[in-house]
């Protein structure tokens, strides 16, 4: 397999949890309120896998081996991009976020935000993977010999491997601090 196997494979799912978010508003107009449970879901898949798991992939061993790369600057700005749209991500995230605490505590105005925002998510993830899929990772993969694409694909799994225990360290860890 390819390093950029699976970050395919991950594409998809992130795919289908944004569909799930564009499907949301609807739900939201139809039950007149917001499902916060599901809402909350949605965050800590977008932050712990699509941020995390994904674009930390990305960037943390992707890009970062290709920016040793002598990079065409058609590349270097595509990556440039990449980034700056997950940092976009990020911010939406937490907005998203932000305004399910204000409509937990009755803020019912929050509402028009919440679904402003779950139509931006959804706007930006397939345009954003897209990118990625179409553009950016066939071209740069020719920078890696095999070698390197075998030893990257090793790196991607020990990444993964280490995540669940980040994770949970952190549920149990947020907890403890919120006790003392
Ligand atoms: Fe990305
Ligand atoms: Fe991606």
């Amino acid at each position: 397999m390819k390093p950029i196997g699976p970050l395919m494979v991950e594409h998809r799912l992130i795919e289908r949890m944004v569909a799930l978010l564009r499907a949301e508003i609807k739900e939201i107009d139809e039950a007149k309120g917001v499902n916060v449970g599901f809402l909350m879901s949605a965050v800590d898949f977008m932050r712990t896998y699509a941020d995390r798991v994904h674009h930390g992939k990305e960037e943390d061993i992707l890009f970062k081996a290709l920016a040793l790369k002598k990079l065409e600057p058609e590349h270097a700005r595509i990556m440039n991009e990449l980034i700056e749209e997950h940092i976009e991500a990020r911010k939406m995230v937490t907005a998203l976020l932000d305004a399910r605490e204000r409509y937990v505590k009755g803020d019912r105005g929050s509402i028009k935000e919440i679904k402003e925002l779950l139509l931006k998510i959804g706007g930006f993830y397939p345009e954003h993977i897209e990118k990625e899929d179409k553009h950016f990772f066939y071209p740069i993969l020719e920078f890696f010999s095999k070698e390197e694409q075998d030893n990257m694909l090793k790196e991607f799994w020990e990444f993964d491997r280490k995540i669940i225990h980040e994770k949970y360290q952190k549920v149990v860890e947020q907890r403890e601090q919120r006790r003392a």
